[in-house]
Order: C-alpha cells, then structure tokens, then sequence
C-alpha cells in the first residue's frame, strides 16, 4: 500500500467557478483519488478556498459585506457545490484558516532567517478616496504611446506596450473612479530566488517523467530574458495575512499583509493540519505528509492545477520549501492542464458566458458533466465545450452503451429467470473470449489511470463498456433463451457480474451511476478487477439483484438548443 497525497490548485473565493476551472484542476484530481482510494493506497486529498488578495476585498465590497463574512459564506457556497460533483477531498481548507496564518508567517520567519529576504523601497500609486494603494490593474488612464484612454497601470490592451502606473496620463482608480492620486513611497519585503536559481533549476531537471507542459514552462521562467526574478512577497492590502516574523512583529511591516501567491500554496500543508484539528488528532498526523522527517519521506505527492498556476508550483513554492531548508515534501509529480474554451470562444467569469458549477448542476447531475469533462480533459491541447458534443457524448457512450447494456441484462433477467442470479449453464469459448479482452483493455485502462491520462482512460473505459455490449450482441441470450435456456443463464450470469465489475472500475469517473449498479447487483465488492475471470464470478449463482433505476437520460435537441441559448452570455 502507497500513500498518496494530491493537491488541487485552490480556488479563488470570488464567484463560483466553471467547467473550465473545474476540469482544469478539481475534477482531474479527484479521479486520480478515487482510483488511488480504489487500488487500495492511503489517500490525502486537499483543496481549500484562496481567500487573499483584492479580488476578494473588491467582490466582498460589491457584494456589501465585510470581508471575512464574505469569504465564509463563499467557502460554503464552494464547498456545497465541491459535494454536487462528488469531489471527494479528505479536507477542504481555507487558506484565512488560523493554521495557515501560523505557518505561512512561520515560514516567512525561516526565509529571513536563512538570509534570503530583502527589504525593498518602492514608490506607489496611493488613492486618497480609497484609503489604499492600488495594485497596477486598478489604475487607469490614457496611454502615453497611442492615446488609448483605458490602459492599465501594467500594460496598454490597445498597443500592448508595457506600461508602470506612473507613466500614465490622467490616471484613476477602477475602484471609484477617482484621480485623487499620489505617489508614496512604501516598503516590501522580497523573496530572494535568483539565490535559489541553481537549487531550483537541479530540481526540475531531475524530473525526468514530468509532462512537457509543465517542464517547458518552468525553464522558461527559470532562463527568459534576466532569469527568474525576485519576488515581493508582501502587500499594502487590509485583508490577508498580517506580516509577522513568526509571532513577533516585524519592524517597518506593520499593516502590511503576505502576497496572496505567497500563502496560497502554504495552504496545502496548512489544510492538512486543518484536516487534522477537525478529526481531533495531533499534529503527528498531517506532518506524516509533510515532513520527511515525520514519515513523509514514502509519500507520493501529486499536483494538478491549469497551466497558468505552473510557475508558481514549480518556481516560488518551491522557492518557500527549498528556502526554508526545512524537511518539507516537494511535489514528485506536476500534471497541469490547458484551457478548456466554451462555444466558439472562451469561459468568461466577468461577461457570465459558458456554464458555471452551480448553473450545470441545476440541468443535469453531475455524472453527465464529470464524464464529459474527463473525457474531453484539454490535456495535449486547449478542448473545446460544445453543446453538440455534450449531448452526443451523453446520449451514445452513457445512455447507448452503458445505460442500455446495464438496463437490458438486469430487465431480462429478470423477466425470465426472476430476482436472483441464474444457475444454469457454464462459460464456454465466447466467455472465455470476452474474458481475455476485458482482462487486457482493464490492464491497460489501470496503467493510463495510474499515469494520470486522463483522455486516453476515458477511451479506454468506454472500450471496456463496449465489449460488454458486443459480447451480448454476439451471443444473444434473448434468442438464445428459446432454445437452449441452460445456455442463455450463464450469459446472463456473466451479464450481470459484468455490471459489478463495470460499476468498480467507472466509479472514478460516475460515481453516482457506479453506486445505483452496485446497489442493484446486491453488493459492496469495489474489488479492483485484477483477475477478470474470477472478477466475473464473484457473484454467485442465486444471489439477489434488482432492476435499477433507468442510469442516464438522454439529451433532446429541444433542451440542447435551450441551453445554448441560455449560457451564451451575461449570466443573471
Ligand atoms: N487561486 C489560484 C487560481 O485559481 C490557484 C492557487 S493554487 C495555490 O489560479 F496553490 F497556489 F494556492
Ligand atoms: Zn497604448
């Protein structure tokens, strides 16, 4: 038994995400869980909410509440939606979280005191009507290369030059609007990681398995232009976590906070100590983790988040770790995703267009949504969500071929041998046939899923629900039954073990449907099916089963017209 311990990049606090977040991280991640869980590994898997930064502050203003008030009841609304798509963390943390206040200025403490803070003087923007700096994208004003009058304090969108907020003309806050500006001069603290440059870059480069994506991106940053930079890890913001070395204060940091980059992935630990504190157990229990020192040392630690979140896990994360010389886990394994477009264009959270989790779960359960997902995860490339396909893949690979096989086998049997497995009869060649094939393709598809390819397991699993569906096909037991009944029973009986097995081996993707098949093949056996042909008898002759509910709908081209409609834009 392994244990495995996987994160999910935590999702930000401001609004409920959609399917492309979803796909990009979360979703992937728990199938990865679920399969691990399945094999028999002691699982950990951490999400949270990332409740830093102004977005939060400016959502929570927009939406009248205090701020802190906000983000609880934002973590609940995720964490309510995380339960409709079966994602199945062992903890869903927040990183506002008392642990993570502890630890991310426990290990600002470190980092200072390994020599590899600076203090750095900077002057910046100050609106007097908000009583704040403002980050370079809350200020605008008029470029001074093209005349465009809404560029932004870090670049002009109209000539895309690189822009510093002082060199724009007439500038003002995006917050009120006002140009009651000044320049002040603020202090910050940096993370020096030009000095951990060579830690960092023999690091990645042992990483010989890791996906080109996230390799590629890390050399980038590590070599572009001047190399990797350092980084202010410090901001002029109200809401975040105080700077503190440790619990001390820090000289000339008072009412400044962390960098929302710096403690959102320090959450990962924290979480887990969150993890601990909810179940009562001691702090032994989440640093077998994360410490090497504690027993970590034989865990597996798996990452999974969206391209655009690859430099901070391979670059100024591991920067903290490496930094603190402390025997923290590194990721062994980083699997990042590209993006996942919505009909003919991009998901856009500001303009409402595509389908958000809540919105999806409200049309359809979330098996539909986390099949089609997976099976279209933008692995290789960016993916594209159309209505089209959705429906299709629905209607065919879940209702056609899964659907259909399971209603059918449990409905005849039924019908004509009554309410327990037959007995008649014994496998012959085309069992033993149909055997060997499953066994192969169920090899396969355990390797792809141990490999993280997520696509290609997909593709697998639905050629494993097509054998079955050809092995009826062929041997017929509805013709069959008229003249050789002893015969047509054990088809039946491989038919309806084939549902148990079916029902193990989709749970990671549609748990749902995996638990309505085996409720109704009378069992709680998730036995991984290592051994197909003793896989295909575990369930005797004589035992009970039922007909279940019909699995999957399908689509209509009504609905399917409606929704595209629907989702196509500003989301009220
Ligand atoms: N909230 C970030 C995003 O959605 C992800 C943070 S992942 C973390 O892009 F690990 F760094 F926290
Ligand atoms: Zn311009």
């Amino acid at each position: 038994m392994a244990r495995i311990l996987i994160t999910s990049a935590i999702p930000y606090i401001n609004g409920i995400k959609h399917l492309g977040n979803l796909v990009g991280s979360q979703l992937p991640a728990d199938l990865f869980a679920r399969f691990n869980r399945a094999m028999g590994h002691e699982v950990m898997f951490i999400c949270a909410t990332d409740e830093h930064g102004t977005p939060a502050e400016l959502a929570a203003a927009k939406a009248g509440q205090p701020v802190a008030e906000y983000c609880a009841q934002m973590h609940q609304v995720q964490a309510e939606i995380a339960r409709g798509f079966r994602l199945s963390f062992d903890h869903f943390g927040r990183s506002s979280s008392a642990r993570n206040h502890r630890l991310t200025q426990a290990f600002a403490a470190r980092l200072d005191q390994m020599g590899l803070i600076r203090e750095v003087s900077e002057s910046q923007v100050y609106s007097i009507d908000d009583g704040r700096f403002l980050p370079d994208r809350y200020i605008e004003g008029t470029c001074p290369n093209c005349g465009f009058t809404s560029a932004r304090g870090d670049q002009c969108d109209n000539c895309t030059k690189q822009l510093d907020p002082t060199d724009l003309i007439d500038p003002r806050s995006t917050i009120s609007g006002s140009t009651n500006l000044e320049v002040r001069e603020t202090k910050h603290l940096y993370l020096m990681q030009r000095t951990l440059r060579g830690k960092l870059e023999a690091w990645i480069d042992s990483k010989k398995d890791w996906p080109i994506l996230t390799t590629s991106i890390a050399k980038k940053w590590l070599n572009d232009g001047d190399g990797l930079q350092d980084r202010g890890i410090t901001r002029d913001l109200h809401w975040g976590i105080p700077v503190q070395k440790g619990d001390a204060p820090w000289p000339g940091m008072e009412g400044k906070v962390f960098y929302v980059w710096f403690d959102a992935p320090i959450e990962y630990i924290a979480a887990t100590a969150e993890w601990a504190d909810a179940n009562g157990l001691p702090d032994a229990a989440w640093q077998r983790w994360w410490r090497t020192d504690m027993g970590a040392s034989d865990v597996s630690y798996y990452q999974f988040m969206g391209k655009d979140n690859v430099p901070f896990h391979t670059l100024s994360f591991p920067a903290t770790i490496l930094g603190s010389g402390e025997p923290w886990k590194l990721v062994d394994y980083l699997k990042s995703f590209n993006y996942l477009n919505y009909d003919g264009g991009q998901f856009s959270t500001s303009r409402g267009r595509g389908v958000f989790m809540d919105q999806a779960l409200s049309i359809l359960p979330s098996d539909y949504w986390r099949w089609w997902l997976l099976s279209h995860a933008p692995e290789s490339s960016d993916a594209e969500f159309t209505w089209e396909n959705f429906q299709a893949s629905v209607n065919k690979d879940l209702a056609d071929v899964l659907g259909n096989l399971v209603s059918r086998v449990t409905k005849f049997a039924k019908a004509k041998f009554g309410d327990q497995i037959p007995a008649g009869g014994d496998f012959g060649p085309q069992e033993a046939a149909v055997i060997a094939d499953l066994g192969a393709r169920v090899a396969e598809y355990t390797a792809l899923m141990a490999g993280m390819e997520v696509r290609k397991a997909a593709a697998e699993l639905r050629a494993i629900w097509v054998l079955g569906n050809e092995y009826l096909q062929g041997a017929a037991p509805w013709t069959v039954v008229k003249t050789d009944p002893e015969r047509a029973q054990a088809m039946i009986r491989l038919g309806l073990n084939l549902i148990r097995v079916y029902a193990v081996l989709s749970a990671p993707f549609i748990p749902d449907a995996a638990q309505s098949m085996m409720t109704a093949m009378g069992t709680d056996d998730w036995t991984w099916p290592a051994d197909m042909s003793a896989a295909l008898r575990a369930l005797p002759a004589g035992h009970d089963f039922a007909v279940p509910e019909n699995l999957f709908r399908k689509i209509t081209d009504e609905e399917r017209a409606e929704w595209q409609q629907k989702f196509a834009g500003v989301r009220t």
